[in-house]
């Protein structure tokens, strides 16, 4: 695939090839993960954690949103692009939901967008889709209604939350979004979601009986310690590397072995 579009995407899970998406805030961060071949760019709004430290997603704003978004697309030559919708800015009223979607497309330049929920948001779906803006959906753990679940554990171990998923994923294929993420569900459950539809399901604690899995550019380099879920494998230890870096560039400084000779002018 020369460029990653949704259509890719559908494509990719008729062929049986697995997607991969990472998110990304910023355009350096951007560059690298494009770079490297990966599918999906996610502009979380785990941003509000990542980037600015909040406890959970609900503060980051719109704006904001826009801002790591104009950032990441500046940095990519080949990924598709996936925004969210901050949490306040879909919930009210469709119209205010296409407004949202609408402002992160033209003030981005983003491909898609992500709205967390199913039936409950069903109509805000509708009307973004009827004006030609991509939407992926997102199922399961949804983190910014984590004050009603009041915790971050496993999402529908219980039936009746199960079938409610399976038919939130249904209606989410119906209405025509292009791909789903299923956050922290029971692997088995996820894979019977994913054979349920004919659209992409991305997982992030969902197994791998799914189409594609997610993860935290941040966490899965290592760079926050603090965060350790099962689901996270960690392929770099950089808080740890940069840490070291860190303190030679602070002894050098201190020592005045820099800047060297060559290192001036
Ligand atoms: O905001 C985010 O990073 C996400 C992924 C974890 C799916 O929504
Ligand atoms: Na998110």
């Amino acid at each position: 695939y020369k460029r990653i579009t949704t259509k890719s995407l559908v494509d990719m899970k008729s062929n049986g090839e697995k997607i991969a998406m990472l998110t990304a805030y910023d355009y350096t961060m951007a560059k690298i993960v494009d770079g490297a071949g990966i599918d999906v760019i996610l502009v979380g709004d785990s941003a509000s954690n990542v980037m600015a430290g909040h406890e959970t997603t609900l503060p980051i704003t719109l704006d904001q949103m826009i801002y790591h978004a104009a950032s990441v697309v500046r940095g990519i030559e080949r990924s598709l692009v996936v925004v969210d919708l901050p949490f306040g800015s879909y919930q009210s009223d469709p119209k205010e939901a296409l407004r949202s979607a609408i402002r992160i497309m033209k003030e981005s330049g983003g491909h898609a967008v992500k709205l967390e929920g199913g039936k409950e948001i069903k109509e805000s779906i509708k009307r973004i889709l009827n004006a030609g803006i991509p939407v992926m959906g997102h199922l399961g753990l949804t983190p910014q209604s984590i004050y009603k679940f009041g915790t971050y554990t496993v999402r529908a171990k219980e039936e009746e939350e199960a079938e409610k998923l399976k038919s939130d994923a249904l209606l989410l294929e119906k209405l025509g979004c292009f791909a789903m993420v299923l956050e922290k569900v029971p692997a088995k459950l996820a894979k019977e979601v994913s054979e349920s539809v004919s659209i992409p399901v991305i997982g992030i604690g969902a197994g791998n009986g799914v189409d594609g899995q997610v993860l935290v550019t941040h966490d899965m380099l290592g760079m926050t310690h603090e965060f350790n879920p099962r689901f996270l494998r960690r392929y770099l230890d950089l808080h740890e590397e940069m840490t070291n870096a860190f303190k030679s560039y602070m002894q050098d400084v201190k020592s005045l072995d820099f800047p060297s000779d060559e290192e001036q002018y």
